[in-house]
């Protein structure tokens, strides 16, 4: 009994919300960069309101962020003390093609990752790297409208050979895409798509998850073709869709939920755009425009493994059913009366995350891989300057029991789990720096003020005995 000896424990984050210097190293500015903390922010992100570039009204707190650009060096050696095996993280695609088309990469861009990948070399620490977390560059909105054109699938591929390339003695381990099902729900921040005024948005939103998907099986066949240790595994944004009662509409809703999500997965473990998306997509008019290869090449490259985060189940009743509205990760469900709700409102739900994972291989039978989970909290010094964070060992405590469970009582097949972030950083949904999630704490207020100096919680030491022991010890 017990996880597997090789199991990977670690922490995950993402280039536009840590990283920060934007304007440094010839980097050019993506559609990250211009989402406003604030009130117009999910305007912005689900492409309602079109800002391409940053302007005086608003603040953009991910612009320095927590300065990981500058203090790699430390936090790579404090995830090294943490114990880590595993360090998810993302490459900021414009630091190596400024504006998305260029013909040849900025080889400051690339050294700066390089330097990254030495220092967890340095630790023992292995990376695993999305290649878009949520980015894009603004060069290729203007140009082509995102992801909604063709096009992006060169420049994405572009962008995959130069990585692959440069950095295979360093990765084996990549994600294409970070949950690539929000393009449905924040489609500019997902895929850098704008919409205009009467268009079908739908359509779009699903042209550009053609482009994506496409894409990203070209990028499992060249990961492989360039390095055959190369593993690729696709993301998604999970949560299992519970019925809001055992009304049969409540139950028949929740499983179009789950499909909706599903889908994506669909396509890229199995290779084929699954008969339900098929007859739904043609019947409402927005079957995407394919290329006579599209579904070959899909068919030819499914993920290695898959990948998600998981924060919280959600909770489905039928239209017009339903009562009360929950928060979640970017999704609104019906609040579920059996949970608590984190100081965001979002569900906490481990067990869900032992049935999701159950779904999930259910479904596709491939090793999975948990790269997102935690607990976004308001975290206060204490006169010695120390958080005493129990609410987040508390959340993560009981998420790791229920992920242990799938795996040694349901036999669910599990490469690793990566904690969402191990140093705090920006909120993506929110733009906000007070919504934490570190066992690192970061002196980086609200306000943009503080030392960005870094200093361990309660919560670093009970995770360094986590991983320690393997899982064993949970205290
Ligand atoms: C996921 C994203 O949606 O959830 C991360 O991949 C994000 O980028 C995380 O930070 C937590 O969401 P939030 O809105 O609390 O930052």
């Amino acid at each position: 009994m017990g996880l597997q000896k090789n199991f990977l424990w670690g922490g995950a984050s993402a280039a536009n919300q840590c990283e920060g210097g934007i304007f440094e190293g010839g980097r050019g500015l993506a559609n990250v960069d211009v989402c406003p903390a604030g009130t117009d922010r999910s305007d912005v992100i689900c492409g309602r309101r079109k800002m391409l570039a940053m302007d005086q009204e608003h603040t953009y707190p991910a612009a320095e962020a927590v300065d990981f650009y500058h203090h790699f060096r430390e936090d790579i050696r404090l995830l090294g003390e943490l114990g880590v095996q595993v360090y998810r993280m993302s490459i900021g695609w414009t630091r190596i093609f400024p504006n998305g088309d260029e013909e040849e990469p900025n080889e400051a861009g690339l050294a700066f990752y390089e330097e990254v990948f030495k220092e967890c070399r340095k630790y023992r620490i292995k990376p695993l790297v999305t290649i878009s977390h949520f980015d894009c560059p603004i060069g290729l909105i203007k140009k082509y409208g995102g992801w909604r054109s063709r096009k992006m699938i060169e420049c994405y591929l572009r962008l995959c050979r130069t990585l692959f390339t440069r950095y295979k003695d360093y990765v084996t381990h990549w994600l294409n895409f970070n949950e690539i099902n929000m393009i449905l729900h924040a489609p500019f921040m997902g895929a850098g798509l704008c919409f205009e005024p009467g268009e079908n948005e739908e359509a779009v939103k699903y042209q550009a998850a053609h482009h994506e998907l496409v894409a990203g099986a070209l990028a499992v066949k060249m990961a492989h073709e360039i390095n055959p240790e190369n593993k690729v595994g696709c993301m998604f944004a999970a949560g299992s869709a519970y019925p809001y009662t055992c009304k049969p509409e409540d139950v028949w809703e929740a499983l179009l939920t789950d499909q909706e999500n599903y889908f994506f997965v669909d396509v890229q473990a199995r290779g084929y755009y699954p008969s339900y998306a098929v007859k739904r997509l043609k019947k409402r008019g927005i079957w995407p425009e394919m290329e006579p290869e599209d579904l070959d090449v899909l068919k030819s490259a499914p993920v290695d493994f898959i990948s998600f985060s998981y924060y919280n189940s959600r909770c489905i009743a039928a239209p017009g059913s339903g009562g009360e509205q929950a928060e979640g990760n970017l999704f609104q469900s019906a609040r579920n009366p059996y949970l608590t709700f984190s100081e965001w409102g979002w569900p906490i739900d481990p067990l869900g995350l032992r049935i999701t994972l159950n779904q999930v291989y259910d479904r596709y039978q491939k090793p999975l891989f948990i790269v997102e989970n935690g607990l976004g909290a308001m975290d206060t010094p204490d006169e010695n300057g120390e958080i005493h964070d129990n609410y987040r060992i508390d959340y993560l405590r009981e998420h790791i029991r229920a992920m242990k469970a799938a795996v040694e009582e349901d036999g669910v097949e599990l490469m690793g789990y990566t904690s969402w972030a191990p140093i705090d950083l920006i909120s993506a949904g929110s733009g906000e720096m007070k919504k934490r999630y570190g066992f690192i704490y970061v002196d980086k207020q609200e306000d943009g003020s503080g030392t960005l100096a870094r200093s361990r919680k309660d919560s670093f030491y009970w995770y360094q005995k986590v991983i320690e022991t393997n899982g064993e010890e949970l205290g």
